[in-house]
């Protein structure tokens, strides 16, 4: 018999062996491309069992797969109602969003009851640094006289939040300042199934536009084509929000300049031209998607990310803003964002995460 010992050894041992032969393999042009092609060849094939079957059978097995489509109409029915009870529930939400935002601007002060908050164990302070964090506290309070509401709460959050704060530019910054808060607003029952982020603005220098807008439009049924692939509600576009700028302060624009040569007398001129600027405002003007739904490669990822983005702030965000504007939600995310691919196989799927328990397969 072998001893546990050398069990492992050889477990060892086997795995630096394959290793090895791995790493040869890949290493040999010939050995990869067949190896490739052995994978096409699965692709849609898996065995090659379904050939070998005998016609009379095939035809039941086609039966099966009718039924499988039939169940995916159904599993749509499902989600509907899950939207429903989303709605539902949104309802009962909202009074408490609409109190975090009355505190984050300022036009309520919550009472001291409101306010009594008992810190986590592990952050329990030894006197010392207690009367340390006063005095302190102290002094930033004479510094910065009567700050109203939470300042800069949104901007926090985003600056905080990795997929946003990729997209914030410094020129955008100043104007995030006065966002004061994001609803999330569901399609009405009936309705093609969309939702929609509204960006309340207090009135600010840089545009008129009290609220900005955001939609993403869902499809809830299988695709004919590939029923199959039918997984939940998906992200399949979304449309943004013309925002009314006020003169000069058009941060989704600069303008550069530009020498021109005339082509007879040979003079050179400089012009100015405008040119799309870096900003976060650019999320409000999305690449459109054409009928055909082609897409250029560009276009695409940009597509790609936005459909993240729009997914994470109605699921994780505007649910649990103070947790990011803190710091308490970012690590449970690291790992939680999917990564985007083409925009056709992104198409985000909404509502996956929340009811995988109560699927109903
Ligand atoms: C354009 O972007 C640059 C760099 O991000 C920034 O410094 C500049 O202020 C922007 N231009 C305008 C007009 O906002
Ligand atoms: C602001 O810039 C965008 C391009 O980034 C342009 O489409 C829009 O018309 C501009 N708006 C104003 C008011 O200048």
């Amino acid at each position: 018999m072998v001893s546990c010992c050398d069990c492992q050894v050889m477990v060892v041992f086997a795995l630096v062996l394959a290793r090895q032969l791995t790493m040869q393999m890949m290493q040999n042009p010939q050995i990869l491309a067949a190896l490739q092609e052995r994978l096409d060849g699965l692709v849609g094939s898996p065995s090659g069992y379904m050939e070998s079957l005998p016609k009379v059978v095939k035809r039941r097995v086609n039966a099966l797969k009718n039924l499988q489509v039939k169940c995916a109409h159904i599993e749509a029915k499902f989600y509907e109602e899950v939207h429903e009870l989303e709605r539902k529930y949104a309802a009962l939400y909202q009074p408490l969003f609409d109190k975090r935002s009355d505190i984050v601007r300022a036009a309520y002060e919550p009472t001291d009851e409101e306010c009594e908050w008992k810190p986590d164990e592990e952050e329990e302070l030894t006197e010392e640094m207690k009367e340390k964090a006063k005095v302190e506290e102290e002094k930033k309070d004479e510094e910065k006289e009567d700050p109203k509401g939470i300042p800069e709460f949104w901007l926090t959050v985003f600056k905080n939040v990795d997929l946003l704060s990729e997209m914030l530019q410094e020129h955008d910054e100043p104007i995030l300042k006065h966002l004061q808060d994001i609803k999330v607003k569901f399609s009405d029952a009936g309705q093609p199934m969309s939702f929609t982020l509204e960006f309340h603005f207090e009135p600010n220098d840089f545009f008129t536009n009290t609220v900005l807008t955001k939609t993403y439009k869902m499809r809830s049924e299988p695709d004919e084509s590939d029923p199959f692939s039918f997984d939940g509600p998906e992200i399949m576009g979304c449309t943004g929000c013309t925002i009314d700028w006020v003169k000069g302060k058009n941060v989704t624009l600069k303008t550069i300049k530009k020498k021109q040569k005339h082509k007879g007398r040979g003079t050179v001129r400089t012009v100015t031209k405008t040119v799309p600027n870096d900003s976060f405002f650019n999320f409000f003007s999305p690449p459109e998607v054409p009928e055909s739904g082609e897409l250029d490669e560009d276009s695409e990822a940009v597509l790609a990310a936005d459909f993240e983005i729009g997914h994470f702030i109605r699921e994780r965000i505007v649910p649990r803003a103070v947790l990011y504007f803190t710091g308490e939600a970012i690590e449970d995310d690291d790992d939680d964002v999917s990564e985007p691919s083409s925009v056709m196989k992104v198409k985000r799927r909404p509502t996956r995460r929340t009811i995988q328990t109560m699927s109903p397969r």
